[in-house]
């Protein structure tokens, strides 16, 4: 009878997680954010919006939003099922069907920012900090799509990367928002009346971070990854010459 609680399968799940905790990283903050985020949505009531839906917004500003916040979740949630790296090896049909879904979920997710980007309340900063990561995120994912489906799977993994970056970037709003607030526009944190401009600068400048400091730790990442594969290419001949020489060097009867 085996001593250990947890069958042998699932232990080598549980180690391999351990020794590389940040596999469940994106699943785990993509949990909680959405916990906190989707609640004041579902109802589709304008009036339980978390942020105020603008004065002078068209009437398909809230509708547009919704259906922005629902298929934001499943891209979320579709990107963990693809940065899993047992899926990918283990059911490449699934990793497949929820990177399809990640699409066509990212595309419309997107164009709705665009719609309603020029009427958002905090100003210039935040509609041209939205409306470029929506481009950004989108054009990411079309060339990440459309690499694999030339079987550029080089190409394919980097713009993905570049995607999944983006789109984390609303997670990670989060504690940069509340860094910026209480940088720029602190009385919120206590509940005080603050200065507009202030809090305007304040959600501007937190958007911004987000996405561009998601996409510097992107390409960082990205470039040890390609300096990893030129080390591995260089290592590869050099050991391949190294095991021809050997056996030339090698009496011919003890070749065979
Ligand atoms: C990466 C590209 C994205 C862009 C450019 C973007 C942009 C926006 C914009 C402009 C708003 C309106 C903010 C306001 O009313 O002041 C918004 C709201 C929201 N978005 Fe996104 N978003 C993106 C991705 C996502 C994703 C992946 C989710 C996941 C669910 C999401 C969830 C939400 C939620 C819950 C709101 C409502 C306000 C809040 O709670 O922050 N967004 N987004």
């Amino acid at each position: 009878m085996s001593h250990h609680p947890l069958p042998s399968a699932a232990r080598s799940r549980v180690r391999s997680l351990l020794a590389r905790p940040w596999l469940g990283l994106p699943a785990l903050v993509t949990v909680v954010f959405l916990v906190h985020a989707l609640p004041p949505y579902l109802g589709l009531d304008p009036a339980e919006a978390r942020i105020p839906v603008p004065d002078r917004a068209p009437p398909f500003y809230y509708p547009l939003l919704v259906v922005h916040i629902f298929l934001g979740a499943i891209a979320l949630t579709t990107a963990c099922l693809q940065v899993w790296p047992r899926l990918r090896a283990r059911r490449p049909a699934v990793h497949r069907w929820s990177g399809r879904l990640y699409v066509m979920a990212v595309l419309p997710a997107g164009a709705a920012v665009l719609a309603i980007a020029p009427y958002l309340a905090m100003g210039p900063n935040q509609q041209v900090g939205s409306g470029l990561l929506a481009v950004l995120w989108m054009a990411a994912t079309v060339l990440g799509y459309r690499a694999a489906r030339r079987r550029d799977f080089t190409r394919h993994r980097e713009w993905m990367v570049r995607s999944f970056a983006l789109a984390f970037a609303i997670v990670v709003n989060r504690p940069w928002l509340t860094l910026c607030l209480a940088v720029f526009a602190p009385e919120v944190l206590t509940g005080a009346r603050p200065d507009m401009e202030m809090l305007r600068q304040a959600v501007g400048v937190s958007l911004w971070l987000s996405w561009v400091v998601n996409l510097i730790a992107a390409e960082l990442w990205l470039d040890r990854l390609r300096a990893r594969r030129r080390h591995a290419g260089a290592a590869a001949p050099a050991a391949r010459a190294e095991s021809v020489h050997a056996t030339s060097a090698q009496p011919a009867g003890e070749r065979a």
